[in-house]
């Protein structure tokens, strides 16, 4: 079932979705050659804890870190080790935080030290996927819109989204119904209704949208080895529309590694 959260629910799950965001803008400082994954990801769990949160990804089905820090051909769910950032990679970092019994989701796909066009197209590409989709998720939609909107917007773009990895409900439990797809017809599935709360997630891969899983039982990467990116927020349906959760009434959330961006 699709849960319906109260003003007191939401709230939780903004905060929780509040120390997510702020995490990923302190690491965005931190982003450069030469700095490990599991540098960053020391950083973020000290952050989260600092917050009064717990990273909610540590223990999750035994995902031993804080992040998960996807690099280039990475898709998700790449593991943080003594591995150095290079510059000209791009590294997709995703955070969850659990606080008083809500979570939060989101993820952000930075470049290190410089942006390939190619690159920069591909970030922007996924990123604007990301909010067309969340811009379908109004009340009285159907929940496909969403993907429908997704896939359009990339494979114009010339790029692919990635089937076997979708996103999610959430709220008290990291990952509830429904599923959400970033692919697929429009005009199917349950009609969306205020005070539903879904983790929005892009993944899309330069090349094809196969993937497949190393040895590591977690990192997900393209089977062609090309690159791929993820942006994810968490979001609320009001009756006026979609709401980012980690939205400051006064502030841009959107960046690009160190370089900030309108
Ligand atoms: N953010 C990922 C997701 O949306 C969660 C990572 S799961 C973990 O589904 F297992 F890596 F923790
Ligand atoms: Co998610």
């Amino acid at each position: 079932m699709i849960y319906i959260r109260s003003e007191q629910e939401i709230a939780k799950l903004k905060e929780s979705n509040r120390i997510n965001y702020e995490t990923l803008t302190m690491l965005s400082k931190e982003i450069k050659p030469g700095v490990t994954t599991r540098k960053l990801d020391k950083l973020a769990e000290n952050f989260i804890k600092s917050q009064n949160g717990k990273p909610a990804f540590k223990g999750y089905h035994g995902y031993p870190a804080t992040l998960c820090t996807s690099i280039n051909e990475e898709v998700v769910h790449g593991i943080p080790s003594e591995r150095k950032l290079k510059k000209g990679d791009i590294i997709g970092i995703d955070v969850g935080t659990f606080k008083d019994g809500y979570y939060g989701d989101a993820a952000y796909t930075f470049y290190v030290g410089e942006l390939s066009s190619e690159d920069e197209k591909l970030l922007r590409v996924t990123k604007e996927s990301l909010y067309i989709g969340i811009k379908k998720a109004q009340p009285g939609a159907r929940l496909s819109d969403i993907g429908n909107s997704i896939q359009n917007h990339v494979e114009k773009n010339g790029f692919s989204v990635v089937r076997v990895l979708v996103g999610h409900g959430i709220g008290r439990e990291l990952h509830e119904a429904p599923e959400i797809p970033n692919f697929g017809e429009a005009g199917k599935g349950p009609i969306i209704k205020a005070g539903m709360c879904f983790a929005i997630e892009p993944m899309v891969n330069v090349g094809n949208y196969s993937v497949s899983t190393l040895s590591d039982n977690w990192t997900v990467v393209t089977s062609d080895k090309k690159k791929s990116a993820h942006f994810e927020h968490s979001i609320i349906i009001t009756k006026n529309g979609p709401v980012i959760m980690a939205d400051k009434e006064n502030g841009s959330i959107d960046f690009y590694g160190q370089r900030k961006i309108d």
